[in-house]
């Protein structure tokens, strides 16, 4: 009770539709209801902006009028006032790319009043005037935001409270910049610090390694560098799912607990509750894991009832709903226990998996080219300016490589043929090439980088040795219907094949493998009814994001990386 009661503010909140109205009631000295969204007239509204379109759920609302729901509405309408509130409208908050974003750079938004809120990158304080550079995360671009020092809050900026890595609401009006770096910024007319940032800040204007910054993985996506990557990230995220959508693809939840070791390289997390749980983890007695006579572990006892793991590929599920959907495709989380400390491989990484039915390899190899344009095409045409950044400061060249990935033709290429070529290359390999080897990092980016000069490579019909169970044998009874797409910088991107249809050869396969049939059951069962021809592939996202942007290494694709040694944040 106590506790709840100091949480409790001593006068009740009035709760307006906005949390930051919310807020800025408490940090304004004039609470004269500051505006977030500036009554703008709609004349004026630049027409390639999209901002003033209220997200409203106008359709709801009329199909539940007409079927005769209006009681229920008038209803709540009456109960608002006596108990509650309604629900504040939803409404987009104008962030600085709506503003610089468009093709004259926010010239035409002159004149208009506006709110910029974000973080500050950089403080200038000049005899006559102040310059204080604000991010929202939107675009790389700052708002340059020029103040006097009559500007109403201008004492927080003397009292050194604004700083950089504070956050601030800044009110102005935008005007045509004198400096040549803008075309526009915004004269301020009202500060309001809204969180002040300690002295400590670690991300300052000064250029830092990756290394320092991947141990302030919390703080790097307020960088350019991280900014960018997010920003790029999320638009392949998006692309991959209108690619799939627009292509009649469903999009299917594989688990992320399984049973099954799809790759079946024994490279799984154990999940289980066997182990004491976060809270006891630090001194728990070895011998608390319950054990069977025999001295092993007793699974029984586990949470699942056997043992689990985390998945290092939702294919298996996928291939259940791709024989009843046609076309599926799964977007989500994999795990891999695998101890590489490569600048390619993480333990916890996203993927994409498609599966098509009624196709073969060649549809499968069709598929991933197609997909591959089509996000590259989106991220050049969606991403200019972090394009740009990334040409200049992470890789030189890479909108050329990424606009010849989108337009020149894929080769495909057999495993064979492959090997042939390595053999016959004038370059000595720290792995020996034969065949029958698994080719590594250095023979896939020979191939891609040289010897196709920086095309990506297709390589197909894998000796069957090398590769999964499930991938369908070649007439020759020496290969597989597999492929694996290899990209400049990065090697293998896809990985993919045929998967095999038919009932005794997979059957076979797993004797051959001394795998276990039974708990494979419900996966043979789909040869057992209603069999087809199918094929599918995975891609891995980070390493299509450190494709698309250049960067170096996968730790910085992905948020929060995951590598043996390293869970941190
Ligand atoms: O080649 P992989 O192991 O293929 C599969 O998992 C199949 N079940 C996919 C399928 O046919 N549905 O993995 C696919 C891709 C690789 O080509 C690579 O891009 C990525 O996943 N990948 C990793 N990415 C980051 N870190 C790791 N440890 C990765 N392991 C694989
Ligand atoms: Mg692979």
């Amino acid at each position: 009770m106590a506790a709840a009661a100091a949480l409790t503010p001593a006068t009740p909140l009035r709760f307006k539709p906005y949390s930051t109205l919310r807020f800025l009631s408490f940090y304004s000295k004039n609470p004269t209801n500051p505006r977030l969204f500036p009554p703008l007239p709609r004349r004026s509204v630049p027409s390639h902006s999209t901002f003033h379109r209220k997200r409203c759920f106008c359709s709801v609302i009329s199909a539940a009028l007409q079927s005769g729901e209006m009681k229920k509405t008038e209803f709540a309408e009456k109960k608002v006032g006596e108990m509650g509130n309604k629900v504040g409208e939803f409404r987009k908050k104008v962030k600085i790319a709506n503003i610089k974003g468009g093709p004259d750079e926010g010239l035409n938004w002159v004149g208009q009043t506006l709110v910029v809120m974000g973080w500050v990158r950089t403080l200038r304080v000049q005899s006559s005037v102040t310059f204080l550079e604000v991010n929202d995360g939107s675009s790389l671009s700052n708002m340059q935001c020029v103040m006097n020092s009559d500007a109403e809050g201008y004492d927080q900026v003397e009292s050194g409270l604004i700083s950089t890595g504070a956050s601030v609401w800044v009110q102005g009006t935008l005007v045509a910049s004198q400096g040549s770096k803008q075309k526009v910024e915004l004269k301020v007319e009202k500060v309001v610090l809204v969180g002040k940032s300690d002295p400590s800040y670690p991300i300052q204007k000064k250029r830092v390694s990756r290394e320092f910054l991947r141990s302030k993985a919390h703080l790097r996506p307020r960088t350019n560098t991280f900014g960018a990557v997010a920003r790029v990230r999320n638009a392949l995220a998006y692309a991959t799912h209108k690619f799939f959508q627009e292509n009649g693809f469903v999009w299917i939840s594989s688990p992320i607990i399984t049973a099954s070791d799809c790759e079946g390289a024994g490279e799984q997390f154990c999940v289980t509750t066997l182990i004491p749980s976060s809270r006891e983890a630090a001194d728990s007695p070895v011998n608390a894991i319950p054990n069977t006579k025999e001295g092993l572990i007793d699974w029984s006892q586990d949470f699942f009832g056997k043992p689990a793991f985390l998945t290092v590929s939702g294919q298996l599920n996928a291939e259940t709903y791709a024989t009843a959907l046609t076309d599926v495709y799964t977007f989500g989380p994999t795990f891999r226990a695998e101890n590489s400390n490569t600048s390619r491989h993480l333990a916890e990484f996203w993927m994409i998996e498609p599966e098509l039915a009624f196709a073969d390899l060649n549809d499968d190899m069709a598929c991933a080219t197609a997909y591959l344009q089509y996000v590259v095409r989106h991220v050049l045409d969606n991403c200019k300016e972090d394009m740009e950044f990334f040409n200049t400061w992470i890789e030189k060249g890479v909108i050329d490589r990424l606009n010849d990935v989108a337009e020149k033709d894929f080769v495909q290429l057999t495993y064979t043929d492959a090997i042939e070529l390595l053999l016959k290359a004038n370059k000595k390999f720290e792995f020996p090439v034969k065949w029958g080897c698994d080719l590594q990092s250095e023979h896939e980016r020979y191939i891609t980088e040289q010897a196709f000069n920086g095309c990506p490579v297709i390589i197909r019909d894998y000796p069957k040795e090398i590769k999964a169970f499930y991938m369908r044998e070649n007439d020759d009874g020496k290969t597989v219907a597999a492929m694996d797409m290899l990209v400049p910088r990065v090697g293998e991107l896809i990985g993919g094949s045929q998967r095999e249809e038919r009932l005794d050869y997979l059957e076979n396969r797993l004797d051959e493998l001394k795998l276990n049939k039974e708990s494979y059951w419900w996966y043979l069962d789909l040869r057992r009814y209603g069999s087809v021809p199918h094929a599918g592939f995975g891609l891995g996202f980070e390493r299509l994001v450190q494709f698309a942007t250049g960067v170096e290494n996968i730790r910085d694709a992905i948020p929060f990386p995951r590598t043996p040694g390293s869970a941190e944040f």
